[in-house]
């Protein structure tokens, strides 16, 4: 997985919105009806955002998927993406590219959701394993797939910059 340091923070809400009708993380959505939802996310989760291209590619071509949750932040508003993931998939192997919660609304199961969906997914595909890499100074998503199943198998020396950091690879064994 790439860059997963936030390029900048909302000014955080005094407190967390309530749920609203259509933010449940069970109403998972394919990734193609919210391109454009899914780019914005980006911008708000990472230095380097990928595009709605780059994710059209990703979930159009044969070669990836993604799901997302979305919510309705003031009534009569229209839909927003609160929550998205991707993954790659390479014959029976699935890699995991991309997992963003929006920062207005975390720690209320939504990146545990997509994560769920996205391996639900794999297991229907019969994949035999998924795999990701994520900062080891990112505990909350370290967190999020170790309580998931996924195990540390190895380390890419310096894979990020901005800062320089070594990527831990997590694998989690389908079959
Ligand atoms: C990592 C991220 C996706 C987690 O999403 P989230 O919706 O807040 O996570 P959830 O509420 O579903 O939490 C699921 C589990 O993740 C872990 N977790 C989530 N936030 C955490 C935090 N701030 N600190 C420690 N653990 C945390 C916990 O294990 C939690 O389980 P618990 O609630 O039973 O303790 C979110 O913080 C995010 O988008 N970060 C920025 C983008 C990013 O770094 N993506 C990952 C790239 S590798």
């Amino acid at each position: 997985m790439r860059e997963d340091q936030p390029q900048k923070q909302p000014a955080a809400p005094a407190e967390k919105p309530a749920p609203q009708p259509g933010a449940h993380p069970v109403r998972m959505q394919k990734i193609p009806a919210h391109l454009e939802g899914c780019a914005a996310l980006e911008k708000l989760c990472f230095r380097e955002p990928w595009s709605a291209h780059s994710l059209e590619l990703l979930c159009n071509d044969g070669i990836g998927v993604g799901y997302l949750c979305t919510g309705i932040p003031a009534p009569g508003a229209q839909p927003m993406v609160t929550a998205y993931g991707g993954m790659l998939i390479t014959v029976d192997e699935g890699q995991i590219t991309n997992i963003a919660v929006h920062p207005d609304y975390r720690q209320r199961g939504l990146g545990n959701a997509v994560l769920r969906a996205l391996l639900k997914h794999a297991k229907a595909a019969h994949l035999g394993r998924v795999t990701l890499e994520v900062r080891p100074s990112n505990t909350a998503a370290l967190a999020l797939y170790k309580k998931n199943g996924f195990a540390e198998v190895g380390r890419r020396r310096g894979f990020y910059t901005k800062p320089t950091e070594d990527a831990v690879i997590m694998e989690i064994r389908l079959k």
